[in-house]
């Protein structure tokens, strides 16, 4: 029963010819570009370190393209889409936000030198995140790789399914469930991913001046973080950074959890996963605090599953050969030349 079910899920059926063709949407292994471009990862670390050493923050901001790029319609690039009908460079959760476009075109740009048609842009993404969180100091994971890149971007569906920072609690867990995520263990794990990287006042500036409409104050705010964040902001709406973690702003850690358990959670949508009563989240929070081999290893995990967040069938899938635009129609047939075709139907 889950055997068959399986090879229903690995069938991609897509309309790539004149008759519809299924191609099998093959389970990820990490040893997928073994034989086709080995050094895919080095390549990958080489231009991102070249990035860090002019730019700190880009190693937050690669993870969270990846996180953003996976809820929607699964990890398939779609994000790196720049069609002005339906980017989704510019909805509310990424617009202005999302950074990190440019370094992903140089990777790819060294990659179609040394293997060309061969690595997803999805992919890099997925192999670019895993290294920001090593050089950062976290855990490495071997990704699975061999995912394909979609023919489309969604702009209304980003607008939808990712979370935002003042979303109550039940609809964060919504929206990981949505993606087949964990809704507490995958929260916790993911959301520590704000140990690193900033955000803007306008992300968390109601917390500061107008709570609940009234001109109050978020009352699982710290204190003396709230007096430190209206310096930095000091009227609502502004577009200045912070640090996500205000006690290791760069490092890949498990600081932020501490963070939680004083009240310093710069978001409200972090902090509600420890300051609610009775959530099932506060268990694991104050687990990864004391423990940070044990928010390692439970990273490195909901990101492999994170990661796992396929396309559904109808958007079909290629080897971009840049990142921002799909193939011409006439490429498509030499990218998925490696697209094990399996039937026709
Ligand atoms: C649980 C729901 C989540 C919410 C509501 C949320 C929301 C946000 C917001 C509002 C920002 C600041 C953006 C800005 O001000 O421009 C941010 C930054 C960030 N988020 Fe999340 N996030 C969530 C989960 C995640 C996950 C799952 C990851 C990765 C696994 C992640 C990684 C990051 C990183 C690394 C940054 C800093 C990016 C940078 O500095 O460029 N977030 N997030
Ligand atoms: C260095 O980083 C800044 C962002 O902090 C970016 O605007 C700039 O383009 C980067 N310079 C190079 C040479 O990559
Ligand atoms: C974008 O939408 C406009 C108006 O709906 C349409 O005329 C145009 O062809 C579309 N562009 C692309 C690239 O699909
Ligand atoms: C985009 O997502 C919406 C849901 O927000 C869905 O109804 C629609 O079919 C999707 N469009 C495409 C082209 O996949
Ligand atoms: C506070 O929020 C209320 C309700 O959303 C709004 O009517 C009011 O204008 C806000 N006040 C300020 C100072 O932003
Ligand atoms: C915040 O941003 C405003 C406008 O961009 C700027 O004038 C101000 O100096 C910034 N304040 C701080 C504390 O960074
Ligand atoms: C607020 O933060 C301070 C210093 O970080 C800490 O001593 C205090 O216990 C925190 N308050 C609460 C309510 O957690
Ligand atoms: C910390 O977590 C790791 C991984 O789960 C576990 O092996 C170890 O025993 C834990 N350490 C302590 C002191 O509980
Ligand atoms: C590819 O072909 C389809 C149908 O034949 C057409 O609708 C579409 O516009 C073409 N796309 C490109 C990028 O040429």
């Amino acid at each position: 029963m889950s055997f068959s079910r399986h090879i229903v899920a690995a069938l991609f059926c897509v309309a790539l010819l004149e008759t519809p063709v299924c191609v099998a949407q093959d389970q990820l292994t990490p040893t997928y570009y073994d034989q086709t471009c080995p050094y895919v990862t080095h390549i990958i670390r080489k231009i991102l370190l070249k990035a860090f050493l002019n730019d700190t923050r880009i190693t937050a901001s690669l993870l969270r393209l990846h996180f953003h790029d996976c809820f929607v319609q699964g990890c398939d690039g779609s994000i790196l889409l720049d069609d002005p009908n339906t980017t989704e460079k510019v909805a509310r959760p990424n617009a202005n936000s999302v950074r990190g476009f440019k370094v992903i075109d140089d990777m790819k740009a060294a990659l179609e030198n040394v293997c060309s048609q061969t690595v997803s842009c999805a992919d890099i993404v997925a192999i670019a995140a895993e290294q920001s969180v090593v050089l950062s100091g976290g855990p490495s994971w071997a990704v699975p790789l061999g995912r394909k890149d979609s023919r489309s971007a969604n702009r209304s569906l980003a607008n939808t399914v990712l979370p935002g920072f003042n979303d109550p609690l039940d609809l964060i867990k919504a929206k990981f469930a949505a993606v087949g995520l964990d809704t507490s263990l995958d929260v916790v794990a993911l959301s520590g991913a704000h140990t690193f990287g900033r955000a803007q006042c306008l992300a968390f500036d109601q917390r500061l001046y107008n709570f609940s409409g009234v001109g109050d104050q978020d009352p699982d705010l710290n204190e003396t973080l709230a007096a430190r964040l209206r310096e930095i902001c000091p009227t609502v709406g502004l577009t200045n950074l912070t640090n996500l973690d205000q006690t290791t702003p760069d490092d890949f850690d498990n600081v932020y959890f501490n963070n939680l358990q004083v009240e310093e959670g710069l978001l409200r949508s972090n902090q509600i996963l420890f300051s609610t009563q009775g959530a099932d989240t506060v268990e694991i929070i104050n687990q990864f605090s004391s423990n940070q081999t044990a928010f390692f290893e439970a990273f490195a995990e909901s990101m492999i599953r994170m990661g796992n967040v396929r396309p559904p069938a109808a958007v079909v899938g290629e080897v971009r050969l840049n990142c921002r635009v799909i193939n011409a129609n006439n490429s498509i047939t030499t990218a998925s030349a490696d697209a094990r075709l399996v039937t026709s139907i």
